[in-house]
């Protein structure tokens, strides 16, 4: 019998699969669907101080092996998740939760983050320094200052383990891992959506209200993972895995790759069981690659 447990930053996971952040809301849509007990952990929405419509629609357009996603935070504010949907979670979910933590400046991030720390429901907090879909949501992800201001300030007022989430397009994402690390970050999530557009050939104009948006899915998998074997190489921190998981074998190669745990995304939106059956796949798919602890994966690919 395969061991999945998984030790990210001195949290126990009984297997690394976890819902990315933004593509299972607050876990209580799948509560309806499947026992969410089974999951790693869950990354919940990402999350402001203030309440946020989010941007206009169409915010969703399909492309060959994934989408182009423009949400733009949409999310309640940070008291109402804590005081009522976190505490509505646990009538469902009795392990902790990974809270995706957003902001328009570094005390933002930073309040956020504070806020989520008083809770018990959270064991990580993810700070998002790369939401495509958001004025500015890029800018402070984009380069090692600002990751290593933004870290720093969180890390000030946060006991829990803190990891911060990022983004491909930048030029060294090794160098963007590490100024997280140096600012005191436990780990890093890699990779955010990747920016992106489509356009329609009949009206010629971008299909995305917001025009541009975040390419997630399938066809980021190759791009995540190359992301993920730079960063394992760079850092001593953990890294999870993020970008087109959708199979057992994608986990494992992921890990491969120097990733603790993975997060599942978009996959979440095509196949709403996608976390369930890749968590019931993981046995058989670690067997057949010779692992007797899964946890033995990570990094394999760098030995
Ligand atoms: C509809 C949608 C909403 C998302 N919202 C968030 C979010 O709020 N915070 C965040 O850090 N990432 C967000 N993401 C990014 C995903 O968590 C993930 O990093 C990215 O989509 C790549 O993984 P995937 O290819 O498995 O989807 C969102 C992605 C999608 C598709």
């Amino acid at each position: 019998m395969v061991n999945l447990k998984v030790n990210l930053a001195g949290m126990i996971l009984d297997n690394p699969v976890i819902p990315s952040s933004g593509t299972f809301g607050y876990g209580l849509d799948h509560a309806r669907y499947y026992d969410l007990n089974i999951l790693g952990s869950i990354a919940i929405k990402g999350t402001t101080l203030n309440p946020r419509f989010g941007n206009p629609t169409p915010r969703v357009a399909e492309c060959a092996s994934g989408a182009v996603c423009s949400i733009g935070l949409q999310n309640p504010g940070v008291d109402e998740v804590v005081k009522t949907l976190l505490p509505e979670l646990k009538k469902y979910y009795r392990k902790k939760v990974i809270a995706n933590a957003c902001g328009f400046s570094a005390e933002e991030f930073a309040e956020v983050a504070a806020r989520f720390d008083a809770s018990d429901s959270v064991g990580i907090i993810e700070v998002n320094v790369s939401c495509p879909n958001v004025e500015s949501g890029l800018s402070f992800g984009s380069y090692p200052n600002t990751v290593y201001e933004v870290t720093k300030k969180v890390r000030k007022r946060v006991k829990k383990a803190v990891f911060v989430k990022l983004s491909p397009m930048v030029a060294d994402i090794k160098e963007i891992a590490c100024a997280a690390e140096e600012a005191g970050a436990d780990g890093v999530t890699l990779i955010n959506a990747a920016p992106a557009m489509r356009i329609d050939l009949k009206t010629k104009k971008p299909v995305l209200a917001n025009k541009k948006g975040g390419l997630s899915g399938k066809a980021l998998f190759p791009v995540a993972l190359r992301c993920v074997y730079d960063v394992y190489g760079a850092v001593k921190i953990p890294v999870v895995g993020v970008g087109g998981i959708s199979s057992a074998e994608d986990v494992i190669e992921m890990m491969y790759a120097g990733a603790t745990a993975v997060g599942v995304g978009a996959e979440n939106l095509v196949e709403p069981f996608a976390c369930k059956k890749i968590i019931e796949e993981l046995p058989a798919a670690a067997e057949r690659c010779g692992l007797v602890n899964l946890a033995d994966a990570t990094g394999a690919a760098h030995r």
